[in-house]
């Protein structure tokens, strides 16, 4: 009896033991423990199959750029790692999300993905437009408010900040990034990464970041996209890598590999790139996505002979997550059944994703809650950034015998292709953005001078074309006008990606416009809206006044009808030089020193550009002092502090950007013959001095890298730059 009684105790033992256990919550589904160890137990869980599956990226909903067509994905597996999420209903997430929750095995969430470059529904200037408010505080604010609306409409991820330091302005996406500058990219690149991550990444209203293109794609040759980049290994550290350096060191979730071949290696498949530098060297725990359909193209980049060979090089040098290529879901488990791929290299890349899903708070939160889009999108505050961000964008290039701003006139004539457009002002990456959401340039200016000032419009021609019936309206219509605007540029579909053009000028019809124009004599404004710079050297003879407005997102036509009135004071510095004509490219300030600086001159053409990186000008005067030094000698260790003050001598208040460069004037290696290493925004109002004060810490400030990214300080002399002031300091 006893006996039985043990038995049938033990038996209900184990029997509730066996039920406890199997009902008791995994350890990764517990929030309370820490990351790390949840990612552990989850992947100690899971099946080859099933890590698999985490490494790929499909699309869901329609398609909408137009680079990329694939055919929509059907039937998509519940353990799909994840989407690009095409859709601005959260409900569409949700439903596959609710698959992915209740109908794979463990109940681990997709990550959605999206391309939210500008802005999500609020639009704001591009990228290289930001980069000339040189405001990184108003950048990061723009950035917050686009991670906003994108994880209110079921974006958990963005593919963005583009970091390319680009110096060929015929290649499209040059739009894209923030100019030519090493310096400015990285400090945009914290700017944004800040502002879309904020500092925890399940906050409801942020998203993890994605530095792109990992590297050199802004090296394209000659312009075009996805080609050959020759980049050596010095020009690659000290140029292209700064800004992605500072973006891992900000805590970048992820990066993007870049399509071009680097020096004979791809960006999808450089192990040098991938695993030495971003792993390695820099320790980053988060994961890399390769650019769309970019593993499949190493066959055309002729460097893998099928999918296969593709998946296996691009994933061990270093891409987790395969975006629209078929070669990971397809061929890496085979490649680790026969022993080419090891197991931990797989568990290894799961484990940088599950990381970030645990980051965002998936397991807790997958679905992303309803709301309107009223209580989502362009919000009063998100568009009162977007005026801003557009007012500081816009550089003021020319203005000759201060035709600008427009007093005491009575009728102006608004012309030009670009007058009602609002689709071209978005520029390309438009997300979720409307054109009807965009002040045209010409409403703008109805806003700004209603009742004051008589505006008539006409278009005179078409962005491109031969067509010329319209030059004799708008002539009349000039002749009558005290003032004529004119409204040029580019569409928005001639840069961005696959956007190359060979000539940075205007279609010559635009041109001819111009000139048609003149022959009224009066005074002639340009607007000229593009997503590069552009040729303007004879727009610049026949004009008095030029404002280039980039494409300036939703808030368009007001802030610069603010500028032409004087209510705004332009403040924009340009973030990439303006060559005197297409031929000077590449052409930027930091270049190296020439072994004849006085000869090696073009016969035809000046050899220095038409409107220098910085260039900008104001409707005051800003006078500057010479520089101080705290000291004029110091150890390596010491730190600096530079000054210049600046006084407001003009009649009205203007804000001030200083560009701080230094020189090493010798050097073991040859560097560039000036560097931006600091650069800082102040408002000073009408008749008032501010002190701009940049602290030099000589190892980041004055030292060099080397081909390996070694940073390197050498003793000797040094300067430090503020526009044509100049002081020496000697590093013992
Ligand atoms: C572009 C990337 C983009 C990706 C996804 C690619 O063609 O190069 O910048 O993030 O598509 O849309």
């Amino acid at each position: 009896m006893r006996k039985i009684t043990i038995i049938a105790l033990s038996l209900l033992f184990a029997t509730t033991l066996f039920a406890q256990k199997k009902t008791k919550t995994p350890l990764y589904k517990d929030s309370k423990q820490p990351i790390e160890k949840r990612v552990n137990d989850l992947i100690s869980r899971m099946t080859l199959e099933e890590k698999v599956l985490q490494l790929n990226q499909l699309t869901l909903g329609r398609n909408d750029n137009a680079n990329n067509m694939a055919d929509p994905v059907n039937d998509i597996p519940a353990g799909i790692g994840s989407l690009i999420y095409f859709s601005s209903n959260p409900d569409l997430r949700n439903q596959v999300q609710k698959k992915a929750m209740e109908h794979s095995r463990l109940g681990i969430p997709i990550l959605f993905g999206y391309d939210v470059i500008h802005g999500y529904r609020t639009m704001y200037p591009i990228s290289l437009a930001q980069a000339c408010s040189w405001n990184p505080k108003l950048v990061e604010e723009a950035c917050s408010v686009a991670a906003q609306e994108a994880r209110m409409s079921g974006v958990d991820w963005t593919f963005s900040p583009m970091i390319d330091v680009a110096r060929d302005a015929r290649w499209g996406r040059v739009s894209e990034g923030y100019g030519e500058d090493p310096y400015t990219n990285s400090v945009f690149c914290v700017a944004s990464v800040k502002g879309y991550q904020g500092d925890d990444l399940s906050n409801p209203k942020k998203i993890a970041a994605c530095l792109k293109h990992y590297i050199g794609y802004g090296a394209s040759e000659a312009g075009r996209d996805y080609v050959y980049t020759e980049i050596s290994r010095q020009t690659l550290w000290d140029t292209y890598m700064p800004p992605y350096q500072a973006g891992v060191e900000a805590g970048v979730a992820t990066l993007m590999s870049s399509f071009n071949d680097i020096n004979g290696t791809p960006g999808t498949a450089n192990q040098y790139i991938l695993r030495e530098i971003l792993k390695e060297r820099w320790q980053h725990d988060g994961f890399v996505v390769s650019d769309w359909g970019a593993i499949q193209q190493l066959r055309s980049q002729g460097v893998a002979a099928d999918k296969k060979e593709a998946a296996f090089k691009a994933f061990t040098a270093g891409v987790e997550m395969d975006m629209m290529n078929d070669c990971y879901n397809k061929h890496l488990a085979e490649l680790v059944e026969e022993g080419k791929v090891p197991q931990a290299l797989v568990d290894d890349a799961v484990k940088r994703i599950l990381r970030l899903k645990f980051r965002l708070g998936l397991f807790e939160t997958p679905y992303t809650p309803a709301s309107t889009e009223k209580e989502r999108f362009l919000l009063p505050q998100s568009l009162q950034i977007a005026e801003q961000l557009a007012e500081e964008s816009i550089v003021m290039l020319k203005n000759e015998g201060s035709t600008l701003p427009l007093t005491n006139i009575s009728k102006i004539a608004v012309v030009g292709p670009m007058a009602k457009s609002n689709w071209h002002l978005l520029g390309s990456w438009r997300a979720q953005g409307k054109s009807d959401d965009a002040v045209t340039l010409f409403a703008g200016l109805e806003n700004e001078f209603k009742n004051k000032v008589q505006l008539s419009y006409a278009q005179g021609c078409n962005f491109d074309g031969e067509d010329r019936s319209g030059f004799e309206s708008v002539l009349t219509l000039a002749k009558g006008a005290d003032a004529v605007i004119v409204c040029l540029g580019e569409k928005a579909q001639w840069s961005g990606e696959n956007a190359s053009r060979s000539t940075l000028s205007l279609p010559q019809i635009q041109e001819d416009l111009v000139a048609e124009l003149k022959k009224a004599g009066k005074p002639i404004i340009l607007l000229l809206s593009s997503g590069r710079p552009l040729e303007l050297v004879r727009l610049e003879k026949q004009s008095d006044a030029m404002l280039q407005i980039w494409q300036p997102g939703i808030a368009g036509g007001n802030p610069i009808a603010g500028i032409l009135s004087g209510r705004i004071n332009p403040s924009g510095k340009l973030s990439i030089t303006f060559p005197y004509s297409t031929g000077q490219i590449p052409i930027y300030y930091n270049h190296r020193q020439s072994a004849r600086p006085h000869q090696g001159k073009y016969q035809d053409i000046p050899s220095t550009p038409l409107y220098e990186f910085g260039h900008g000008l104001s409707y005051t005067t800003f006078e500057y002092s010479d520089i101080t030094l705290s000291a004029d000698k110091i150890n390596r260790g010491d730190k600096l502090i530079a000054e210049v003050t600046v006084k407001n001598t003009g009649d009205m208040d203007g804000a001030e950007t200083v560009h701080w460069f230094v020189r090493d004037p010798v050097s073991t290696i040859s560097r560039p013959i000036k560097e931006l290493k600091f650069f800082d925004k102040l408002m000073i109002r009408k008749g008032e001095t501010k002190v701009f004060r940049f602290e030099i810490d000589p190892i980041r400030d004055l030292g060099f890298v080397d081909g390996e990214g070694k940073r390197f300080l050498e003793s000797g002399e040094y300067w430090v730059m503020v526009k044509d002031k100049k002081v020496s300091l000697t590093i013992n």
